[in-house]
């Protein structure tokens, strides 16, 4: 019998085999990622979220504009002609969980920063139908009226930091008294102006 032979037709041995090549195959293509400069170095320009910022965006995760909205561009014509430039790694560095999602009911918001006013982004917001008539995406009129909980600002600063986020004692030490007084609504927009601002959008 043949190794060929011996491979083929015990299948116990089949399967571990075709795990290890399986597993071998992920770790090769998975493990470079963690070294390579492309994905790990953030691109020119780019800081972490300020407190405000990431607690906008702690909003956007809650009220799920994650499942309608994606935030990562392709690099196809039909894309950049619309979006503006394609997303690159090195624009992630400090999406911590990313929000790149994987349903477009709503365009992508990749480089949606600095394309809208603040104020079209609350008369949106509070009712989309207000600027865009035929939109179905829902009204989020209670941004409006919540206040930022900022009690947990600076545990979650913490964290980030210990995941590689170069906050500084001071940053945390402020993040409370930014969050003061502000709207949710506020805190949303502001995290919406600065996404994909780092690349220039041709258009
Ligand atoms: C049920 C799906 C759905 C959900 C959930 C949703 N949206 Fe939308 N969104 C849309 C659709 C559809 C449009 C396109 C029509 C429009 O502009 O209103 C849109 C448009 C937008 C736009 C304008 C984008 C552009 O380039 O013109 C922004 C900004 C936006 N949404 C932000 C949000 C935010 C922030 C949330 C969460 C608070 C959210 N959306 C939740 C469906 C959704």
């Amino acid at each position: 019998m043949t190794l060929q032979e011996k491979v083929e037709t015990k299948l116990g041995f089949l399967i571990v085999l075709s795990i290890i090549v399986i597993l071998w195959g992920g770790l090769a293509q998975i493990v470079p990622l963690f070294f390579q400069k492309s994905t790990t170095e953030p691109v020119a320009g780019l800081k972490p979220y300020t407190a405000l910022q990431l607690a906008g965006r702690d909003i956007y995760i809650r009220e799920g504009c994650v499942g309608c909205h994606s935030q990562m561009i392709r690099p196809f014509r039909a894309e950049t002609e619309r979006y503006g430039h394609y997303s690159v790694a090195g624009e992630f560095v400090y999406d911590r969980p990313f929000l790149w999602g994987s349903k477009r009911t709503g365009p992508d918001l990749h480089r949606v920063g600095e394309r809208y006013s603040d104020d079209w982004h609350r008369v949106h917001l509070i009712n989309p139908r207000d600027v865009v008539p035929e939109s179905i995406m829902p009204s989020y009129p209670w941004l409006e009226e919540n206040q930022l909980d900022n009690s947990s600002i600076q545990d979650k600063m913490r964290a980030l930091m210990i995941v590689g986020t170069p906050y500084t004692e001071k940053d945390i030490k402020e993040a409370p008294a930014k969050l003061e007084g502000v709207t949710e609504l506020d805190a949303l927009i502001t995290y919406l102006q600065s996404l994909g601002t780092k690349i220039k959008v041709r258009r």
